[in-house]
């Protein structure tokens, strides 16, 4: 019997078990009529919701969540940045580790908490259904326990997300169809809104009520599809103090740069003076490194930080600047000023001085042939993506069930650790052979408790972008980063392995690198991916199989 998931000693590792408190939760995904930019549609939403309930828990609480498919389509949910310690049943990404929940049924998932605090968050985990199906979960300190910042007066959930005017089945299957891009969204949003600058929008932008001198915690989630975020508040700062459900060191910016998978935990203190503008301040988002359109102002969506008691100026807010959406120093001084809150108290558990393994994976665009060249990518090719040049299909049936019933399922193992051929990764121009990728399911199989360092290498084929790497499962630390081609004797002298933060998801930049480091303490079948969404589906993904450890099999959690 294979699935031994796992050693009880493991089990200590990752518990205090002293007072974890088990929450039950009901999730109806139904369709649901929703008006945004004039237009109304029907999305799929959890309990009517858009975006959907936020879940609250205490580090080391579980989650049973038991989701009621009454909607017309399929439907997962994954527990994004839940590490779910030996308990990928729960996980949810379609054929990795469950089948979906079909119309009429129902599953119910247990999230289990484990060393979580900040924020995570949860989304469908099938085709294009998380555009509108996610919600955030705040996972609180233990009890009697405080955060490593002064207590905030007062929180709110920020979800940034993205809207289609169109149904956004239609917009995956076009895209899918024709093999071409596909269609951009007609406006980000802030907790759902667009805000002023959209139409039909500015009596429900989304308003934050503060008081003058309060500091107020923002739990910010990208949930949008496409795009990382500029975020910003204008004439406030933001300091960052957690980030994927972990603390991070204060760091103050004037704004801050989110990718879709990525939480923010940021403190804002209302500091400001309410006049002249009557105390409004608009707080924005912008897209980066995402072409859009050329009028800046109408693909900005807007929140309006509101002064209390109103000053009754009645001026327009006051818009902040915010970072050109090409602009790769900006994106990146942000992202890698995080420094991980590592001290006596909380150690870096886990990180490794030295690896076992590295993989080193090119993560890129790349091109398919198409029958008589008749597909809407480049020159007639269907648009593609890849790791180390495999671009990965999905198994017909999930990987999670055919790993632990030894059924022969139709995935190899063989995801290389290195990329196939090396070239000049970033170099300005490509030849056309190389942007060339092949179908096929490889997935990448590790010894319980092997220390891993994976380094994800953009590449500029087709075209460079940044790529918010997410892995299921773990987080990792972020122990390096560059521009151009990542070299194995230069690079890692310069590492961090004394603070480096502890994610699940990282932006490599665009004609970049990342390092992560990570033990493989947590067996099961473990997704890891873009996320962005169209990179997903053009095969940007794989799974990382860890196998289990030597002692025997405990059921640890019951259902
Ligand atoms: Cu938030 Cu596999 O994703
Ligand atoms: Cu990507």
């Amino acid at each position: 019997m294979k699935c031994f998931w796992l050693l009880l000693l493991h089990g200590l590792l990752f518990f205090d078990t002293v007072s974890s408190k088990t929450h039950r939760h009901v999730f109806v995904v139904e369709d649901a009529p929703y008006t945004r930019l004039c237009k109304t549609k029907s999305i799929l939403a959890v309990n009517g919701q858009f975006p959907g309930p936020t879940l609250y828990a205490r580090r080391g609480d579980t989650m049973k969540v038991k989701v009621h498919n009454r909607a017309k389509d399929n439907i997962t949910i994954h527990w994004h940045g839940v590490k779910q310690p030996r308990n990928p049943w729960s996980d949810g990404p379609e054929y990795i580790t469950q089948c979906p929940i079909q119309p009429g049924d129902s599953f119910t998932y247990a999230v289990v908490l484990s060393t979580e605090e900040g924020t995570v968050w949860w989304h469908a985990h099938n085709d294009f259904a998380r555009a509108t199906v996610h919600g955030t979960i705040v996972v609180y300190p233990p009890r009697g326990s405080r955060y490593p910042f002064p207590r905030p007066f007062k929180e709110f959930v920020i979800v940034l997300g993205e809207w289609w005017v169109e149904d956004v089945n239609v917009v995956l299957k076009r895209a899918v169809e024709s093999g071409g891009d596909f269609n951009k969204s007609d406006a980000y949003t802030i907790n759902g809104q667009p805000g002023d600058f959209f139409p039909c929008s500015s009596n429900e932008t989304f308003r934050l009520a503060v008081e003058r001198g309060k500091t107020y915690l923002l739990r910010v989630v990208n949930a949008a599809m496409s795009a990382g975020l500029f975020l910003s508040v204008a004439h406030h700062r933001l300091t960052v103090v957690g980030s994927d459900g972990a603390y991070t060191k204060p760091y103050t910016s004037d704004y801050a740069l989110v990718f879709p998978g990525e939480t923010m935990d940021m403190l804002l203190t209302a500091d400001q003076n309410p006049n002249p503008t009557g105390g409004l301040y608009y707080m924005a988002a912008r897209a980066f490194d995402f072409l859009n359109t050329s009028n800046i102002d109408n693909i900005t969506a807007t929140a309006v930080v509101a002064y209390l008691p109103g000053s009754g100026g009645g001026g327009r807010p006051l818009l902040p600047p915010l970072p050109y959406y090409n602009d790769s120093n900006a994106a990146t001084r942000f992202s890698f000023s995080l420094r991980g809150l590592w001290d006596k108290e909380r150690r870096p558990v886990g990180l490794p001085n030295m690896f076992d393994e590295r993989i080193v994976m090119t993560v890129s665009i790349n091109e398919l042939p198409c029958r008589h060249s008749s597909c809407a990518g480049p020159n007639g090719t269907r648009l593609a993506a890849s790791l180390n040049n495999i671009s990965f299909a999905n198994p017909s049936i999930n990987i999670l069930e055919a790993y632990c019933r030894c059924v022969r399922g139709d995935y190899g193992v063989n995801f290389p650790t290195m990329p196939p051929y090396y070239f000049n990764f970033t170099a300005d121009d490509q030849p056309q052979n190389l942007l060339w990728t092949r179908r096929a399911t490889e997935v990448k199989a590790v010894e319980y408790g092997r220390k891993l360092e994976v380094v994800f290498q953009g590449t500029s084929l087709v075209q460079g972008e940044s790529h918010p790497m997410h892995l299921h499962g773990y987080s990792f630390y972020v122990v390096g980063w560059g521009f151009g081609n990542f070299d194995k004797w230069r690079d890692p002298l310069g590492y961090n392995l004394k603070d480096p933060p502890f994610k699940n998801t990282v932006g490599v930049p665009r004609n970049g690198w990342v390092a992560i480091r990570f033990t493989a303490n947590n067996p099961g079948v473990w997704y890891l991916h873009c996320h962005l969404e169209r990179h997903l589906i053009w095969g940007m993904d794989t799974v990382l199989i860890v196998k289990d450890g030597p002692s025997p099999w405990v059921q640890f959690v019951s259902y």
